[in-house]
């Protein structure tokens, strides 16, 4: 075969352009029609991967207590959105029953369905069995599990309906244990076994439901924890040791992950919990 020589355009472009293009135009429009609600949108992880869904094409609702960060990420994701999509910005705090009813009812009269939820919500507090207290205790567990608890089982009729899915926003510490992160740690492992069971419930209802795992990643979450900048300095320097690939992870490293799993390229997956941090998951650092 005889191949054109100079920039390709439609006419002149080979079999595996044709088809990387094809497959570029698939994946820019994957999440076209569809509605995601994000949970956490206003900062970090829940922020980038609502801009990220947008620029996908995909209707997005925010949900969070900061409003004032919720306007700026909704900026964000209309100047990203293909066909400029505005979302819909809910504020609700996730330890509120109302207003976790209220973030359900609010994207079914808005989008008239659900396709897919991302839990990513939370907050992360430090304390040994020694320090820590049941106060602290009922915070962590609740925000961190409790509250994608209750909205999941709100979502789980519209999601049966779409046959679509959840992806849940655990840690590294539900897979492993870690000292002085204690109610943390076994928030996120009960998000993990949440993940699991929920996934073997709606399976042949059609609906997938993973999590994924990240290990450190730069946000505001540990300074919100209680370090203060010279800690949080610290601790990064130390994902030279704690993280086989010698550094912290990136948002945009679980953003991805979060894309890949509520995607058709995650068809036949479910029930997963992976990690995405760095190999930490697989190293026993001290
Ligand atoms: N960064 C890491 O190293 C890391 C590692 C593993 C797992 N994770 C997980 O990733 C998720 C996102 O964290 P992040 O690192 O992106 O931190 P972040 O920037 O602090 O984001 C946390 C989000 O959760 C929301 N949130 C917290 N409590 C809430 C409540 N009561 N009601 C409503 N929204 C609430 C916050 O919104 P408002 O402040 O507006 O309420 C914010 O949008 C969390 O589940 C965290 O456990 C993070």
């Amino acid at each position: 075969m005889v191949k054109p020589v100079g920039p390709s355009t439609a006419s002149t472009r080979s079999y595996s352009e044709e088809l990387f293009f094809f497959v570029i135009c698939i994946y820019l429009t994957m999440f076209c029609g569809k509605v995601v609600l994000i949970t956490g949108a206003s900062s970090g992880i829940g922020a980038d991967t609502a801009t990220e869904f947008s620029k996908l094409g995909a209707n997005v609702v925010i949900t969070g207590r900061n409003k004032d960060n919720l306007d700026k990420i909704s900026k964000a994701c209309v100047e990203i959105s293909p066909n400029k999509l505005k979302p819909l910005i809910l504020i609700a705090d996730m330890n509120n029953e109302n207003d976790v009813e209220k973030i359900i009812k609010a994207t079914i009269a808005t989008f008239e369905k659900l396709d897919i939820l991302v839990n990513n919500a939370g907050i992360l507090e430090t304390g040994s069995i020694e320090t820590t207290s049941l106060d602290q205790y009922d915070r962590v567990m609740n925000t961190n599990i409790r509250s994608s608890y209750h909205l999941t089982l709100l979502a789980i009729p519209y999601l049966i309906k779409t046959k679509g899915n959840i992806v849940n926003v655990s840690s590294v510490t539900g897979l492993r244990a870690f000292p002085n992160v204690l109610s943390y740690c076994m928030s996120k492992a009960a998000m993990d076994q949440f993940t699991r069971c929920v996934a073997l419930e709606v399976a042949l209802k059609g609906v997938r439901v993973n999590a994924v795992n990240p290990g450190v990643i730069r946000t505001g979450i540990h300074l919100k924890g209680g370090m203060d900048d010279k800690q949080y300095e610290e601790f990064l320097k130390k994902c030279a040791e704690t993280h086989a690939l010698g550094r912290p992870g990136e948002v945009k490293e679980v953003t991805s992950v979060i894309i890949f799993l509520a995607s058709d390229a995650a068809s036949n997956i479910t029930g997963a919990t992976l990690p995405v941090d760095g190999g930490r998951h697989a190293m026993c650092p001290r």
